[in-house]
């Protein structure tokens, strides 16, 4: 079995030059339209199926690596204990990187996505990392490569390196640097994101013990390649011809399939609360008042809404104070 190390390797330089100035990069969140769900490699994270996303502009992750006289992981301005989870995977990211090289780092997290959004910062903060190691230690990696080291540190990161609508290829080879993402050239200036808050916190299970778990245990989950297969090009069609019912339907329908084999698994898994469905009933009673109004949901209890820009006072209204995001705004 390939390790990342072995993968990481054929990518560097025999000898690292490290940056004397500190370096700062930041990446977006992204949401997926067409989800990743199940691997079919677990060590390099390579994905069953392909996906697509939608970036959100300006909310993401600002890491910033200089040089320090220890390892150090900051995360919003607090120093973290060295046996914390998020510092353990971090610092396992860079020694890919530095292998046995004495460089030791500060590594500077920042996140702006608002807390109380409940939205996971992992995706973003593995791009940041990735983009930021290829500028501090002068690598020279080209986008496909660094959306793939990406994609070792979170899955959903490989998407995370771009703004817009974004696709990442599953691959088929098996050190798998076919398995990157792309930025879909399409823009839709008029497609907003609401980010429903219904519960923040750490979940009790991660994506990656619940991918696990529905791979061996829901049988539902053989329908779930071909769905998102067609998912996809569903989406194709729905950014291409601005069609707006399509893409909401088609992300829709995508993030309850998803869950629906995460229901099917055994122990059962279910993300959702109380008011995860109440908040889907809100949607669909708008729709059905004629307010064109869709929501996707990760490993989580909460909603992320797809609507127009013109609809914005209503969703407002529904929902309440929700932060919108107009993922077009800040992309270049
Ligand atoms: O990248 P990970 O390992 O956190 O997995 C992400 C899984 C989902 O958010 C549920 C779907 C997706 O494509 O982002």
């Amino acid at each position: 079995m390939l390790t990342k190390a072995d993968v990481v390797e054929r990518y560097l330089p025999s000898l690292l030059t490290a940056s004397s100035e500190p370096v700062t990069c930041f990446a977006p969140s992204n949401i997926a339209l067409c989800k990743y769900w199940g691997k079919r490699e677990k060590e390099l994270n390579l994905p069953v199926n392909s996906s697509l996303s939608i970036s959100l502009g300006h909310l993401g992750t600002q890491t910033t690596l200089s040089l320090a006289d220890v390892d150090q992981v900051w995360l919003n301005g607090e120093r973290l204990t060295d046996d914390t989870p998020f510092a353990r995977k971090v610092i396992a990211f860079i020694d890919l990187f530095r292998r046995d090289q004495a460089v030791t780092l500060k590594v500077d997290t920042r996140n702006n996505i608002p807390t109380a959004a409940g939205l996971a910062s992992s995706a973003s903060g593995f791009a940041a990392l990735s983009l930021a190691i290829n500028q501090f230690f002068a690598l020279d990696l080209s986008d496909d490569v660094l959306s793939a080291f990406a994609r070792m540190g979170s899955g959903s990161a490989s998407r995370s390196l771009f703004q817009g609508f974004v696709e990442w290829e599953r691959g088929q080879q098996e050190d798998g640097m076919d398995s990157f993402a792309r930025p879909l050239a399409a823009r839709w200036d008029t497609l907003r994101i609401g980010l429903v808050k219904v519960a923040t916190g750490e979940k009790k299970v991660d994506s990656r013990s619940g991918m696990t778990r529905t791979l061996e245990t829901a049988s539902l989950y053989q329908a779930w390649p071909a769905q998102a297969a067609r998912d996809i090009s569903r989406l194709h069609s729905a950014i291409s011809d601005k069609d707006f019912q399509l893409l909401g339907e088609t992300a829709e329908h995508n993030a309850l399939s998803m869950h629906a084999t995460m229901i099917a698994s055994w122990p059962p898994l279910i993300y959702w609360q109380p008011d995860s469905l109440a908040a889907m009933q809100k949607v669909w009673q708008l729709r059905e008042q004629g307010i064109p109004i869709y929501f996707t949901m990760d490993a989580g209890p909460n909603l992320k809404l797809l609507f127009e820009a013109e609809h914005e006072a209503d969703v407002l209204t529904a929902f309440g104070e929700i932060e919108v995001v107009n993922p077009f705004s800040a992309a270049p």
